[in-house]
């Protein structure tokens, strides 16, 4: 038989959808939106982003000025200090920032002027900071700012440099590709990925273009399905509103380790208001997206961030069942969302308000995924109250331009999956003399979530013969602790990238591989 290239079977499906969308869900031929057409999904071969990919990205607020390592600094220690890194935002780093130019040879090399440590050096501070590094390029031959080369015919190269430069995720923004094909060129880049041998979350950015939903899931992590939610610096309420409606048609494309990527939040940014803000943030949750921040982290209202750090909130998102949540339905002001199965067997709802003075509805319980005599508690996740057992269905009021989110479960408890944070995800160790030495660095992770985890399992076979790593500890706390022996090695500079895996126990679903670097430094030729 004929082989149907992808791109066709792409644009088929996408035009399916189009014609699909306008139909009310229930008339919606479930078959035809269910699924993604990706034979294999590629984070099942690197564990990352088995849910949405959480973190902070300029574009939003800042555009392509100022961004230097001393903002990106400043904004890493914010992130720290705000309480945003305990609430699990891990992936940070310059975006358009003028951050590197190609040198005559072909090879990409940091800007110095405005990263004198080197995008390696800003790399190192910011996985010291128990962080995740991302950046930035573009598919075609130039940025979209046009102030950085892009991969077109580097692809290998670039993607050695931005491993050499430690990047754990890359946004590959699709500017300047005339006449490049869509599949063919994020194929390659994601084959050059691999050929560098540092696994990272691949961020697709193509708004839609090519349909991403339909294929990139076998490529990368998350893909863009819109336009910009912004200009830079000034949020824009009702295009972050149009994005929302468009990006939830997808939710049958997403599940863990590929996801709809509506865009960075505007959550904090000038143009919006308070109520507006906890409005998006709830629906970026309720569609598991990757929830990237686009403010200034460095001057945020309290409010700003109760509503980034809202634990309650974020459970929905990093679910690690992975559905996205959409309209059940939609009478123009006023919509349900639901399809939101949650791992301890719970449901999310959101009811979204967009007219003015208040919205009174009762939510049935047959309309959100549960049986219609059922008797179940509600949390509402802003409010953190609880009510119940109610039979039925629920009573809410939504405000002008607010939303009631709610977790809905047949048992009181509502408990949180696994959001980690790391005191440092890089182990420097330095051994001085010719006599065998060993050496530790210690690697500490919190689950700031509900459960007891299992012990990680780091494979002994994937480290090199200079490296053990011992998980220990206990309940939220586990230590992975390393210990380098020097017996025999070659006077030079050493490095393992450490993958640890576990499960969530609730569910027992795989969560995302941890990975963190391990670096030594033998000064002088080691006896044996
Ligand atoms: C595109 C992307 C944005 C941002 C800018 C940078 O517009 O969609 O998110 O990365 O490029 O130039």
């Amino acid at each position: 038989m004929k082989k149907i290239p992808n791109i066709v079977l792409a644009a088929a499906a996408a035009f399916l959808l189009v014609l699909l969308a306008d139909l009310p869900p229930s008339a919606r031929p479930q078959g035809a939106l269910s699924g993604n057409v990706s034979p294999k999904i590629h984070a099942d071969t690197d564990g990352l982003a088995l849910t949405p990919p959480m973190g902070w990205y300029p574009w939003n607020i800042f555009g392509e000025e100022p961004q230097t390592e001393k903002l990106i600094k400043e904004i890493v220690d914010a992130l720290v200090a705000s309480g945003l890194k305990e609430a699990g935002y891990s992936y940070v780093g310059p975006d358009e920032g003028i951050c590197f130019s190609r040198g005559s040879d072909g090879k990409l090399t940091s800007n110095l002027t405005r990263y004198p440590s080197s995008l390696r050096g800003l790399g190192d501070y910011v996985h010291g900071k128990g962080l995740k590094y991302a950046l930035y390029t573009d598919a075609g031959s130039k940025t979209c700012s046009t102030a950085m080369p892009g991969t077109k015919g580097y692809e290998f190269e670039d993607m050695r440099a931005f491993a050499d430069w430690r990047a754990d995720y890359i946004k590959i923004d699709w500017c300047n590709s005339e006449g490049q094909d869509i599949v063919k060129t994020y194929t390659l880049l994601g084959e050059a990925q691999r050929a560098a041998g540092r696994p990272v979350v691949h961020s697709l950015c193509s708004w839609g273009e090519g349909y991403p939903w339909q294929w990139a899931g076998a490529i990368g992590h998350m893909w863009r399905t819109t336009t910009d939610v912004c200009a830079p610096g000034q949020a824009d309420w009702a295009r972050a509103v149009r994005i929302a409606f468009a990006n939830e048609k997808l939710s049958a494309f997403a599940g863990p380790g590929r996801w709809n990527d509506p865009d960075m939040m505007v959550v904090g940014m000038p143009g919006l208001s308070e109520v507006q803000g906890r409005s998006l943030f709830s629906l970026w949750c309720m569609m598991a997206s990757p929830l990237i921040a686009g403010n200034d982290l460095r001057d945020m209202t309290k409010s700003t961030i109760d509503i980034l750090t809202n634990l309650e909130a974020i459970a929905v998102d990093q679910d690690p069942l992975g559905a996205q949540g959409h309209v059940v339905w939609n009478d123009g002001d006023v919509s349900l969302w639901a399809g939101k199965p949650l791992f301890d067997g719970s449901r999310a709802a959101l009811v979204f308000f967009q007219g003015r003075s208040k919205a009174r509805l009762r939510i049935a319980w047959d309309e959100v995924g549960f049986a219609a005599a059922d008797e179940l508690y509600v949390r509402n996740l802003w409010t953190h109250e609880t009510t119940g057992p109610h039979a039925g269905g629920v009573d809410v009021t939504v405000g002008g331009s607010d939303v009631a989110f709610l977790r809905i479960s047949k048992t009181k408890d509502f408990p949180i999956p696994p959001i980690l944070v790391a005191d440092t995800y890089l182990i420097s160790l330095r051994a001085a003399g010719s006599r065998p030495e060993k050496l530790t660095g210690t690697v500490s992770v919190a689950n700031k979530g509900s459960s007891d985890l299992p012990p990680w399992r780091v494979d002994p076979k994937s480290l090199p013969p200079w490296l053990s790593v011992a998980v220990t500890g206990s309940g939220k706390s586990r230590m992975f602790v390393n210990t380098a022996s020097t017996v025999g090695l070659k006077k030079g500079s050493y490095h393992a990238l450490v993958r640890a895996d576990n499960v969530e126990p609730i569910s027992g679903r795989p969560m995302s591989a941890l990975y963190y670097d391990v670096d030594l430094e033998v000064v002088r030729n080691v006896r044996r």
